[in-house]
């Protein structure tokens, strides 16, 4: 069990609500990240949105900690309908909308501006046209973070240092692709189940923004830290296509502006973590890689980004680094 799960699954926050209706509606929001996460503090708003701009009509309760199951089970759970919404990172939806892969392409983002205007603007917005066709709805846009990479093996400075490490990834062919192309060996697993493997040595490491690294407590269980920066990780607030569509005009425009409102917040405490995490982890005895020759990893990424551009199509690949 991690240190940071609560001992059973139980909705940490409710929305915050003027006043409750005799029939106010209650709807639930599963996240996978600890209570103090980006995640978990963008679910908070969106909750507090719908509650207030509904005046108490809906009620949305936030599950964090993976305590309705993991990030591909909560979209397959919303898509059945039986979770009603959920925030995710990317890393399984693209299993749903295949879409969204081509988001998770390595060293594609220049930096946190560009992926957010990427996101916000035509391009974002054409992906999110593609969840309907598969029962969902997305929301918004939220955020991950930037991923890094750590391991309690050796400090990994050159593409060459990551040769033969056991890494965790995440259920996500692109992701996969780009490990192996490294000489890594990629082990996909739910992040349920990081902490556990971590401490227990069945992987080596794994790869994460700094707000999860921190609030994961993954200080406590990997050595090394080498700011890799290696795939910008976007996040998805997402509901289903019959809930949204039973609801009114007006309800549908608050859960949209709630949704947006909730992926700002989570913004904005994924760049406060940003800025005060690598004091954290030194604290707890991570030893860090501040910069790495990323041009070295990309050139060792060729073979991958040949895919990429096979999969993808190189034009729409270049669309997204043209983006200013
Ligand atoms: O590593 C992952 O699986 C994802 O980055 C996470 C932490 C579940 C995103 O919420």
């Amino acid at each position: 069990m991690k240190l940071w799960q609560p001992l059973f699954a139980t909705a940490l926050s409710v929305a915050l609500c003027g006043q409750l209706h005799a029939d106010t509606k209650t709807l639930k929001l599963g996240h996978p990240q600890a209570p103090t996460s980006a995640f978990h503090a963008g679910a908070v708003e969106f909750a507090e949105q719908v509650g207030k701009l509904t005046n108490g009509r809906y009620k949305v309760e936030v599950f964090p900690s993976g305590s309705l199951g993991g990030e591909r089970e909560m979209v397959e759970s919303v898509q059945l309908g039986t979770l009603d919404f959920v925030v995710t990172s990317t890393g399984p939806v693209g299993n749903f909308v295949p879409d969204t892969l081509i988001t998770d392409i390595p060293f594609l983002f220049r930096d946190y501006d560009h992926a957010r205007k990427t996101l916000d603007g035509p391009i974002g917005q054409e992906i999110l046209t593609k969840f309907p066709a598969k029962g969902l709805v997305g929301l918004a846009w939220g955020e991950n973070g930037f991923r890094n990479l750590t391991n309690n093996k050796k400090a990994v400075n050159v593409p060459e240092d990551m040769k033969g490490l056991k890494l965790r990834t995440m259920e996500n062919p692109v992701h996969m692709t780009a490990f192996r192309t490294l000489g890594a060996q990629p082990t996909p697993m739910a992040f349920t189940e990081l902490f556990g493997a971590l401490q227990q040595g069945t992987v080596d490491g794994q790869e994460n923004p700094i707000p999860v690294i921190v609030s994961s407590k993954f200080g406590q269980v990997q050595k090394h830290l080498t700011l890799t920066g290696h795939v910008y990780s976007p996040a998805l607030i997402i509901t289903s296509v019959p809930l949204f569509n039973s609801l009114s005009a007006a309800d549908k425009k608050v859960v949209q502006d709630a949704a947006r409102l909730g992926a700002a917040k989570m913004r904005a405490k994924v760049n406060e973590i940003e800025s005060s995490g690598l004091d954290a982890l030194r604290k707890e005895g991570v030893s860090i890689v501040s910069t790495i020759d990323k041009a070295k990893f990309q050139s060792a990424l060729e073979p991958a980004y040949a895919e990429y551009a096979k999969r993808f199509g190189a034009d729409k690949i270049e669309r997204i680094r043209q983006v200013k």
